[in-house]
């Protein structure tokens, strides 16, 4: 039986917690409450609906779980917390194992490559990008609010014999691709789109739909994106970019976005690792993004505000 190991049991850890809870994951945290939680609990706590899931689990606090054991490693952090994750990640990990960082935004994914090349080049370095809805409620418990897919893959390379045994042990609607970049980039368009507008306007994400001035921004965004993705050379999965964004924010127009959730909570938002990407990527490219790095400034003048 394949070992597993969760790195970080917020929203997204608890939910991948509970599509392994048939091999008994260990999961990993660094504060104690989660430990407390799960003692009182007896597991994490995933809700649907108005069923409560007690999902059993080992579990460790950072730096406790045992070396060079676990034969796959998921990362569970926002985006800002990858090199922690991945310190422990390649700790825990066996020398031919494989980690997968399932997180929104470009950067985190290639720190884990870069680190993991240095110190366990054998270790398989996957994405995952995970379109279900989860939100915490409080350490060791979480709803999930919306279901979906987790898609997992390599960047720019074909899954090996051990990345396809994910679905072994992972249930729900799992798919391994060939490469995960278009599908992490799609959803990075879609972030780009949906959070700082959400954000800066402090409403829903129909808001991006229903106002035709904001709609007009979103398609600035996407066509600095588009330039960027092709110059790339990455093929999205899907043609009609625009179509595709426009159908996420109606089918989730009632939700408020997880990065207004940040501010309004006075955490920390992803912003630099979605425009804040696209601006950072564009610039060595040669392209023009303009207004991803004005939405990049606001969002982070936001967060300084809120913090004066
Ligand atoms: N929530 C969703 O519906 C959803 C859907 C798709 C993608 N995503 C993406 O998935 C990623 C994770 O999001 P999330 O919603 O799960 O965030 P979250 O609820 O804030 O959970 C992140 C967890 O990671 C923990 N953590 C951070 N650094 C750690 C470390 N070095 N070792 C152990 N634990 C560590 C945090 O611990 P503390 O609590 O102690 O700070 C927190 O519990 C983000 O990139 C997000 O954008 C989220």
């Amino acid at each position: 039986m394949a070992s597993i190991a969760i790195i970080g049991i917020g929203a997204v850890g608890s939910l991948l917690a509970y599509m392994a809870r048939r091999v008994k994951p260990t999961v990993i945290y660094r504060s104690r409450i989660y430990g407390e939680a799960i003692r009182c609990f007896g597991g994490l706590v995933v809700q649907f609906g108005d069923e409560d899931r007690v999902v059993e689990v080992d579990h460790y606090m950072v730096g406790d779980a045992p070396e060079n054991y676990y034969d796959y490693v998921f990362i569970a952090v926002k985006a800002y917390d990858t090199r922690g994750a991945v310190d422990e990640a390649l700790r825990i990990v066996r020398d031919n194992g494989v980690i997968v960082v399932v997180q929104n935004g470009v950067g985190g994914l290639e720190l884990a490559e870069k680190m993991a090349a240095s110190r366990k080049p054998r270790v398989g370095v996957a994405g995952g990008v995970l379109t279900y809805g989860v939100t915490r409620i409080r350490a060791g418990i979480v709803a999930v609010t919306g279901l979906g897919k987790l898609i997992i893959g390599y960047r720019r390379r074909k899954p090996d014999e051990r990345l396809m045994r994910v679905k072994e042990f992972l249930e729900g609607s799992v798919r391994v691709v060939e490469d995960i970049e278009p599908y992490r980039w799609l959803k990075l368009v879609v972030n780009a789109v949906i959070n700082p507008l959400t954000t800066l306007l402090n409403a829903p994400n129909r808001v991006v739909v229903e106002v035709d001035s904001i709609w007009r921004i979103a398609e600035m965004i996407v066509g600095e994106a588009l330039a960027l993705i092709d110059k790339l050379g990455i093929k999205l999965p899907v043609d009609d970019v625009l179509g595709y964004v426009k159908r996420v924010a109606e089918a989730t127009g009632n939700n408020i976005s997880s990065m207004l959730q940040d501010v309004r909570a006075g955490r920390r938002t992803e912003i630099d690792f979605i425009n804040g990407a696209i601006v950072r990527l564009a610039r060595e490219n040669d392209i023009d993004a303009p207004v991803n790095s004005l939405l990049t400034l606001l969002v982070k003048g936001l967060e300084e505000w809120r913090r004066i």
